[in-house]
């Protein structure tokens, strides 16, 4: 090429000119770029960069996983937060607690010298035996959206790019490649693509990950419905995307980039130069098509700050102590309490002298590993981490003895669960069982009859069948993959430091069979590379609670070591139209004796429909902190598109005349109140 900038002549261009407007430094920037520069901006380098165009010094962007502690090229030598997995900030339903996590794992990946996160994860969890579960947030269209809006923020708030992936789809691992998910209009637009969408329109999300699998026949990354029309067109995305790593494998170049795709991760194969040569002088894409990716990547380059005097940019920060309670924060909030028969817990440090401690997962780590060996891309390398068994004898210093006989111990906790091996909670396969390994049930049977006050804590990240034991065990702890403070916020739950308050963010089945993604093998794990989502919208609390199945613990579940009553409820209407907005209160008191946290869910039932539509669904909830006897008044306000179904007759949104039930509830199957308000045109 023929102009080959000094650095001095460089600084002068205008795309470098920070006082221009974006827009203006994009435009003139891609006014610049040959057409073989722009193919070299098409796909990938070394894993996580893109290619660098020298002559207008245009430098490498970078992106790292994941979802849960930031890596880098060091792959392990450099050390990042671990934070708690996505399902279990999910699980603390608090936004407060995304947005912190996204700003500090923002404030990580700027200090490793990179520009956007792989994160998060917000693909809906259809079926518990999916082996990214653990990575994904909710079974619930409304909270995912909740949680995945904040979360955007916080690592935005950075000037750091979140990669919200995987769109759409990618609902399990099994076949991930090549399977088609077929799914109607209906569960895409009310129960797969709100979260999506509203990571665009309300948190402008700079960048999207394709999925792997095709949707209704055709793969993510080349979906000009999904892409262009979509997420560009309709949706307003100002954004890139991104294929997931090889995911382009089996498209077309020209398919990819008229649907919008604008890099291809880790390397250049459909976006290949000469591939996009040869298609191009084909006629197969136009230049100005190019140009429509070339500037979204652009456009991002500029918002992370690629172009900006580094000393302008904030240099970012890594494994801090505000990080580390962060950590510690998100994993006491979402332990959730599942049993605590006769109150045994929490523990009294002064009343107990043994404590013994077993189980596989009781002095486990889960960060570390390798990409290959189960851990996925979701792999991480924490400085340190404190297993369960660390936590406690710090808890219990001087003051209990530690022991392994539970038949010698005032109370044993069994430190029991999964981990991130194949087959288990692991990328790249889905899970081999619904029930806990046949060991660790043996040793639950055995160390109840030894020891009655025996308490389960669950270490692993996607339901799984506890019939065969939980009826012997007082007390059951779900602790997820907590992070690397996983064993302080565990100890402190269990002596009541913390009293916890998180609450299941999908359905725990008795059994698989119970499943909606579970009634054949169309549903799971397909037939012939085709996933049929049969079960519609009716996926999760709206299935269970259609077909009243009784699920082993249900949706917005979880327990606290006080009690709470729920009072008053009123509407500020009982008739609404179009453009009213319906304020609901209620009074939320804490009975018990000690402070809590209480999360109060909304949901709407629609009485009478033309349309069949799930018994109730989520349309706000709220977390509130009480102390002993507080009570305090929660207001929410509903919209009419709170009252809506996607009609697919219309292709439009519908609120039907008619009457409608407010639900206030401490879980999805627990309602204390409820009330009807009627809806006119
Ligand atoms: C995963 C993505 C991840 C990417 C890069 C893929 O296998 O599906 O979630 O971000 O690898 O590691």
């Amino acid at each position: 090429m023929s102009n080959n900038y000094s650095e001095e002549e460089l600084s002068q261009l205008p795309f470098r000119d920070e006082s221009l407007e974006l827009e203006e430094r994009v435009k003139d920037l891609l006014s610049r770029l040959t057409l073989a520069e722009k193919f070299k901006l098409c796909s990938g380098r070394l894993m996580w960069h893109t290619k660098r165009i020298k002559r207008l010094g245009v430098k490498s962007f970078t992106m790292y996983d994941g979802p849960h502690g930031v890596r880098d090229d060091t792959m392990g030598k450099t050390k990042s937060t671990y934070f708690p997995s996505a399902i279990c900030r999910a699980a603390t339903w608090d936004p407060k607690l995304s947005y912190a996590f996204g700003k500090a794992i923002a404030e990580e990946v700027r200090e490793v010298g990179a520009h956007m996160l792989l994160a998060p994860g917000i693909n809906i969890q259809r079926t518990p035996m999916n082996g990214r579960t653990f990575e994904y947030q909710t079974e619930d269209p409304y909270l995912n959206k909740i949680l995945a809006v904040a979360t955007v923020k916080g690592i935005q708030s950075q000037r750091i790019a979140a990669c919200v992936k995987h769109f759409i789809c990618n609902n399990q691992e099994t076949n991930r490649f090549t399977s088609s998910s077929e799914v109607s209009e209906r569960a895409l637009q009310e129960i797969y693509l709100p979260a999506f969408k509203a990571t665009v329109q309300e948190a402008d999300a700079w960048s999207f990950m394709t999925c792997y699998n095709k949707v209704n026949g055709i793969y993510g990354s080349e979906n000009n419905n999904l892409l262009r029309e979509r997420l560009m067109e309709n949706w307003g995305f100002r954004g890139f995307t991104v294929s997931d790593w090889l995911a382009t494998a089996y498209t077309s170049t020209e398919g990819c980039v008229n649907a919008g795709l604008c890099l291809e991760m880790p390397t250049s194969k459909m976006l290949s130069k000469a591939s996009l040569k040869n298609a191009f002088q084909e006629g197969k894409f136009s230049e100005e098509t190019l140009n429509g990716n070339i500037r979204r990547l652009l456009r991002v380059m500029f918002l992370v700050g690629l172009f900006d005097d580094k000393s302008t940019l904030s240099s970012g920060s890594r494994n801090t102590p505000e990080h580390q309670s962060i950590a510690r924060k998100i994993a006491e909030n979402g332990i959730v309490l599942l049993k605590n028969k006769n109150d045994l817990l929490p523990l009294d440090i002064d009343k107990l002298k043994k404590l013994a401690i077993v189980g596989p997962n009781a002095d486990n780590k889960f960060g570390g590993g390798d990409i290959l060996s189960g851990g996925g891309s979701s792999v991480n390398y924490p400085p340190y981490e404190i297993t369960p068994l660390e936590g406690l004898k710090q808890k219990c210093m001087g003051r209990v003895e530690i022991i392994e006989t539970p038949s010698e111990a005032d109370v044993t906790i069994i430190f029991a669960g999964l981990n991130h091996e194949h087959g288990m909670d692991a990328e790249g396969e889905d899970k081999k069982f619904f029930e806990l390994p046949l060991e660790q049930i043996e040793l639950i049977k055995r160390t109840v009859k030894q020891n009655p006050r025996t308490i389960v804590v669950l270490i692993n990240g996607s339901p799984i069948a506890m019939d065969d034991w939980i009826n012997s065990v007082p007390s059951v702890i779900e602790a997820w993959y907590g992070g690397m403070e996983v064993g302080t916020a565990i100890a402190n739950v269990l002596f009541g430091d913390v009293n916890p308050s998180g609450k299941l963010t999908l359905t725990f089945p008795k059994k698989l069979s119970d499943s909606p993604a579970h009634k054949s093998e169309r549903n799971f794990p397909g037939v012939e590379e085709k996933v049929f989502y049969d079960e519609g919208i009716y996926v999760g609390y709206r299935y269970f609670d259609k077909e009243q199945i009784e699920p082993l613990f249900p949706f917005g579940y979880g327990l606290s070591y006080t009690t709470f009553n729920y009072e008053n409820l009123k509407l500020n209407k009982e008739k609404f139209s179009k453009n009213d907005t319906v304020t609901v209160s209620v009074d939320i008191v804490n009975t018990g004796n000690r402070l809590g946290a209480e999360i109060i869910q909304l949901y709407v039932q629609d009485l009478k429909s033309s349309t069949d539509r799930p018994p109730k669904e989520l349309k706000q909830f709220e977390k509130v902190n009480l102390e002993q006897n507080e009570k305090k008044t929660v207001e929410f306000n509903l919209k009419f598109s709170d009252f809506s179904f996607y009609d697919d007759s219309t292709h439009s949104w519908v609120v039907e005349p008619g009457t409608f039930n407010i639900l206030i509830g401490s879980s999805s199957r627990a309602i204390h109140l409820q009330k009807e308000i009627e809806y006119f045109e």
